[in-house]
């Protein structure tokens, strides 16, 4: 679907549950912090509304997302489903504590594409951070995931004063072994929403701290990317800077909550209910108006925080 701003609304996140195993410090305010929806949908609601969003709303390509996808009983199925519904493009956002030893079946259901969180490489560092968990799983998931072939990218977070001097190391980490690492700016949302946060980390001081390694030239990625992307010798990695190149103007992301809510915009989460459309019988007449709705809340300059974490929405 194309908006009023020109931007093509083809991108699904969906969101199977808010449940996490971690609690990342700029997710959550407390451990187990987690919000906990009632009412979520089935695997097969799930994969109903995905075919009317493809069908009918001219979605492509679906990220699946959490909370932490992996604790959802159903995702090989739902994979599997969505891939059968003609979606070639799959990917899920994962902390990878358990993606070792599920990293076949995933990849044997039609997942393409995975994204890992990872914020250091230092265990105590992690475990700060992630305030559970442990690093070796999620290296060892990310290897495992490298090694089947599947696409993988590593998501980190910079924060000031925790890994923002462990930058080089993570991306030769990603380096060898021919992943993306992709450095985001802090975001605030949930626990850090309307806080000053001495936390935050700007792309140009990313890119200083990169450069002390790394001769980098910037390289052209999607359009509708969210990254900045960027050559190295030996590969390329990305920042994804929400403050310093918001990418409002060109984002084609609409989110669907476990609940069944449509949610257009990271800043502006007001969720759009859409479950009723799995009893109607002819879901197309309204679903323009609730897609209309949902992506009449996209902004078009930039992010401005949210109340809501990213546990509950997915990225
Ligand atoms: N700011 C930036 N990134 C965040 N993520 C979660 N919360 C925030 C935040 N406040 C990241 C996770 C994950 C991706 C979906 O978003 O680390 O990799």
């Amino acid at each position: 679907m194309i908006d009023g701003h020109g931007r093509n609304i083809n991108k699904l996140r969906l969101s199977v549950g808010e449940s996490c195993n971690l609690s990342c410090v700029y997710c959550v305010d407390k451990i187990g912090g987690h919000q906990r929806s009632h009412d979520h949908l089935t695997v097969e609601e799930m994969i109903d509304l995905v075919r009317i969003l493809k069908r009918h709303g001219g979605i492509e390509k679906v990220r699946i997302t959490g909370g932490e996808p992996l604790l959802f009983p159903g995702i090989e199925q739902l994979i599997r489903e969505i891939a059968r519904l003609g979606i070639e493009n799959i990917g899920l956002t994962t902390n990878a504590q358990q993606l070792k030893k599920r990293v076949d079946d995933l990849k044997n259901s039609g997942l393409q594409k995975i994204n890992v969180s990872l914020d250091s490489l230092k265990p105590a560092v992690f475990r700060r951070l992630a305030r559970g968990g442990r690093l070796e799983r999620t290296c060892e998931g990310i290897e495992a995931a490298v090694k089947t072939g599947l696409q993988v990218k590593i998501n980190t977070v910079v924060l000031k004063g925790e890994n923002e001097e462990e930058l080089n190391d993570i991306l030769a980490y990603a380096l060898f072994l021919k992943s993306e690492v992709r450095f985001l700016e802090l975001m605030k949302m949930g626990p850090l929403y309307e806080k000053e946060t001495a936390l935050f980390v700007p792309m140009k001081t990313i890119l200083a701290k990169i450069g002390k390694c790394y001769s980098y030239h910037p390289i052209p990625a999607e359009t509708d990317s969210t990254a900045i992307r960027f050559r190295v010798p030996g590969g390329t990695f990305g920042i994804i800077a929400n403050e310093s190149n918001p990418f409002c103007a060109t984002c084609s992301r609409l989110r669907l909550t476990s609940t069944g809510k449509l949610i257009g915009c990271l800043s502006q989460p007001v969720g759009i209910p859409i479950k009723h459309l799995l009893k109607a019988p002819q879901p197309e007449f309204e679903l323009k108006s609730l897609l209309s709705q949902a992506i009449g809340y996209k902004r078009t300059v930039a992010f401005k925080g949210s109340q809501i974490g990213m546990s509950a929405i997915g990225g």
